[in-house]
């Protein structure tokens, strides 16, 4: 079992990165050295390129990032932690599987049509072969699960039919390269919704700050956004139908579910009844016995570029090392001569 995933280090990470990702990386990195395997967790800073960016941002935000992750529960130690930059490996095998990719395949990628919108001509050649890095994220480390969200398993597959060109094209019908990715989409990744709105995703681009909780929100902010968060006048019902067309409702009832390990219908079945005046302290309080020992070690770690710096160094060199044989190999299998 070899697991690969990456995050994007733009914007500051909020609860749905948490319950959606973040969370799952932490118990997946458990899983993965009991299967006695490995799994490597990257900050996708090259794909921060595709899009307009500030550099003193992005590096800001990079540090950030690994703080954030550690701070979560991942453990270098555990997991290889690293970022893009520092492994060169990835663009190389970009450039290897760009002649393996095809045009037709990534015009049909709905993340380039939705970020591109009217303005194709526009955009970066970087926004539409994102998704040939992403497959390069994968394919370099044999990865054999990919923990990632509904909205990039279209890039997954593209990362599947790349591998499985490439092993047609160039390889010996008994001896594919490219191992063929699975994605994992932990089911809470779908459900985190902006609390101003119940039928958008919870996400860092959205201009008003009360529609998230940030992982470093203090207590009195958390509980200030859970207090205005959007609902309708009716109590919870006491069973999961009852929530049909009420998308606020849902969201924090599955909010609640997902931080105490419990489903939505066991969550209405406790609380049927309750109106919100009750039912949002309670999530409130939830919200910051979780996060609170998050945002400490966050704040501490954020402050010490020393450790942080090692924690990539580390992470990046032995992500090299991971790569290193199936790099070598793709350039062979491809004829290009090195020494
Ligand atoms: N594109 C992913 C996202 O925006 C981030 C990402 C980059 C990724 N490379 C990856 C995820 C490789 C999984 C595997 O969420």
């Amino acid at each position: 079992m070899r697991v690969v995933s990456g995050i994007q280090p733009t914007g500051k990470p909020h609860l749905g990165n948490y319950l959606g990702a973040i969370r799952n990386y932490v118990k997946l990195q458990d899983d993965a050295q009991a299967a006695g395997g490995e799994c490597l967790i990257f900050i996708a800073d090259l794909h921060a390129l595709s899009l307009p960016h500030d550099p003193a941002e992005l590096h800001a935000s990079t540090l950030e990032l690994v703080a954030t992750l550690v701070a979560c529960g991942l453990d270098p130690n555990k997991a290889i932690l690293f970022n893009q930059a520092q492994v060169p490996a990835h663009p190389e095998m970009q450039w290897l599987l760009s002649g393996t990719a095809r045009m037709g395949w990534l015009n049909r990628m709905t993340q380039w049509k939705d970020k591109a919108g009217k303005n194709r001509e526009g955009q970066s050649i970087a926004l539409f072969t994102y998704p040939v890095l992403q497959a390069a994220d994968v394919l370099l480390y044999q990865a054999t699960h990919v923990p990632v969200g509904e909205d990039q398993k279209q890039h997954l597959e593209l990362a599947r039919d790349i591998a499985q060109k490439f092993n047609n094209d160039f390889c010996p019908e008994d001896a594919p390269l490219f191992t063929l990715p699975e994605p994992i989409i932990p089911p809470e990744a779908a459900r985190i919704m902006s609390l101003r709105d119940g039928s958008a995703k919870m996400s860092k681009s959205d201009p008003s700050d009360m529609s998230r909780i940030n992982l470093q929100d203090d207590a009195d902010a958390i509980m200030k956004k859970i207090k205005k968060a959007k609902t309708d006048p009716e109590p919870l019902p006491s069973e999961e139908a009852g929530l049909n067309a009420r998308p606020e409702a849902l969201n924090l009832v599955s909010i609640y579910g997902a931080l105490t390990g419990q489903s939505v219908e066991r969550v209405l079945s406790e609380n049927g009844g309750q109106g919100f005046g009750a039912f949002k302290p309670k999530l409130g309080e939830a919200l910051v016995e979780t996060l609170a020992p998050i945002s400490e070690r966050f704040r501490a770690l954020k402050e010490d570029r020393e450790t942080l710096d090692a924690i990539l160094a580390r992470g990046a060199a032995k992500a090299r090392e991971r790569g290193t044989p199936t790099l070598a190999a793709a350039y062979e299998a491809l004829g290009l001569v090195r020494g």
